[in-house]
């Protein structure tokens, strides 16, 4: 591989376009590190997607401790969880067509969350008892990105609160990072009692990027863009960067395989089959810093 990049020939990497990968890559390397900025999906982008064969939880996941939720209310979660994630995952159905269903699952199940009066002072004991885990490599990328002052903004559909204890347990929550979530608004005595702002789902992550983007300093003048993601819905999160001037896109791919090659090559400019590290974006970052 002319770029130097061994990790780029690795058997899980499809590239639709490699020489235009090259290009990018070579671009944002000449521009450096002050040029760029990383936009990153959380849920089985950043942590992994199964680990000794298990599936690792989504920060919606994660809440199914007793500390927090009680059988019943686990059992209607995993129920809708088994009607959606078909639908969000499938690879018959358009985006649009998708849209309403997603406002209808996150709908519901943060409507079963504020029903349990979950408690602020038990979310981080239950991200200690749960098997949530970042990709391997994760701390070589945060710690790169935070020692090159690179701004990384979290987007993810999941749950703010939550996602903000996995990483500060895994000691990388750098102040060069950014997010916009799902966020818990909790009363006075600490008890759950709505979400805040704008529900962000799996497909309209390009209205949040638009409504948020604009108000983080720290990402204006960075026309280099490296987007992580794990759905097709993650490819808008980078629609509020002003004046763009190239950007790469990671997917991974992590589920249904073969039903969805076609559109992630279609879609991303690298993706990643059943990669489970952070070994390609490390390198790609490697590169251009
Ligand atoms: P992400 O934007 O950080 O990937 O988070 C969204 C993921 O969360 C999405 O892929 C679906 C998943 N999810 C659950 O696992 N359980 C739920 O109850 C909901 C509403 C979403
Ligand atoms: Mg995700």
């Amino acid at each position: 591989f002319p770029l130097q990049i061994p990790e780029l020939a690795k058997g899980t990497v499809l590239m639709r376009e490699r020489s235009k990968v090259e290009e990018t890559i070579q671009a944002m390397q000449r521009a450096g590190a002050g040029s760029l900025q990383v936009i990153s999906d959380f849920d089985m982008t950043l942590t992994r997607f199964a680990h000794n064969g298990m599936r690792v939880p989504t920060t919606h996941n994660i809440l199914d401790n007793r500390l927090l939720i009680n059988e019943d209310c686990t059992r209607r979660i995993r129920e809708l969880l088994n009607t959606y994630y078909p639908i969000e995952i499938d690879a018959s159905r358009t985006a649009e067509e998708k849209q309403p269903l997603m406002v209808e699952w996150w709908t519901k199940v943060h409507e079963l969350l504020i029903q349990q009066k979950i408690r602020k002072d038990m979310l981080a004991r239950a991200v200690k008892e749960s098997s949530a885990m970042l990709r391997e490599g994760y701390k070589v990328f945060f710690d790169r990105l935070a020692e090159h002052q690179v701004p990384l903004l979290i987007f993810s559909a999941g749950i703010g609160d939550i996602l903000e204890e996995v990483i500060r347990q895994n000691h990388v929550f750098h102040p060069n990072l950014h997010i916009i979530s799902n966020y818990m608004d909790f009363d006075r005595t600490g008890v759950l009692q709505a979400f805040k702002g704008q529900l962000i789902h799996t497909f309209n992550k390009r209205e949040g990027a638009l409504l948020h983007a604009a108000h983080l300093r720290e990402l204006q003048g960075r026309p280099n863009v490296l987007l992580l993601g794990d759905s097709l819905g993650d490819l808008t999160m980078a629609d509020g960067v002003s004046q763009p001037q190239n950007i790469l896109t990671i997917g991974f791919l992590n589920d249904q395989v073969e039903e969805r090659k076609e559109s992630y090559v279609n879609s991303f400019d690298i993706v990643l089959v059943k990669d489970e590290t952070m070994d390609v974006p490390n390198a790609v970052l490697s590169y251009i810093t």
